[in-house]
């Protein structure tokens, strides 16, 4: 299949991810297009057979670029086999209200989106110390110590599973090509 990948990142990890979903599509003998949606000028998401899309929840939100890219290809991408990977840190723990959190965003995100993906991910993503500003690692470290983390600034600490994810991806690819 022809796959176009289409995230939004702040701080890196969404891009290492999708840059390892990538691969693993690669590897399995499709052809993928790896995009930031701000740089998604002139793209024809019709020449693609499916679609991946994803971004991180900052604030409780995902960011606007996201939902534009999303919403202004509707026409095509709701006729889609579509995975949206949303990434965050709840996404690493097991805090039940944290988790219905993550579903609230999801369903916030894709009302934005206005059509829904055939399959969403919630995946975890990581401290990226070396990206913060002050105080965004003096949040982070606090938000780090309420989970009872502790977290050495001076290094990135990564929550991704790979293995969940290759098999989330590997699943969802064996079904968008049944479709077509
Ligand atoms: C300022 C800030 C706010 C964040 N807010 C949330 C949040 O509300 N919920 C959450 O689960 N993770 C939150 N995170 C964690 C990010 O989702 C996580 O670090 C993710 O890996 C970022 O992906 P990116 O590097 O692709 O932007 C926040 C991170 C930062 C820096």
């Amino acid at each position: 299949m022809r796959i176009l990948i289409a995230y939004a990142t702040t701080e890196g990890q969404t891009r290492k991810i999708c840059r390892f979903v990538s691969d693993r599509l690669v590897a399995a003998g499709h052809s993928v297009e790896l995009l930031n949606v701000t740089d998604a000028e002139g793209l024809e998401p019709a020449r693609f057979d499916a679609v991946v899309l994803a971004g991180s929840v900052h604030v409780g939100a995902l960011q606007p670029e996201l939902i534009a890219f999303a919403q202004a290809h509707a026409d095509v991408l709701s006729r889609h086999p579509v995975l949206y990977l949303q990434v965050s840190l709840a996404a690493a723990g097991q805090d039940a209200e944290e988790w219905q959190e993550l579903r609230e965003i999801a369903d916030k995100t894709v009302a934005g989106f206005g059509w829904r993906p055939g399959r969403i991910e919630q995946v975890a993503g990581a401290f990226r110390f070396a990206e913060y500003d002050f105080f965004k690692s003096w949040a982070m470290r606090w938000i780090a110590s309420q989970h009872g983390q502790k977290v050495d600034p001076k290094a990135d600490r990564e929550y991704t599973d790979w293995a969940r994810l290759a098999e989330a991806v590997d699943g969802w690819a064996a079904t968008a090509a049944d479709r077509r």
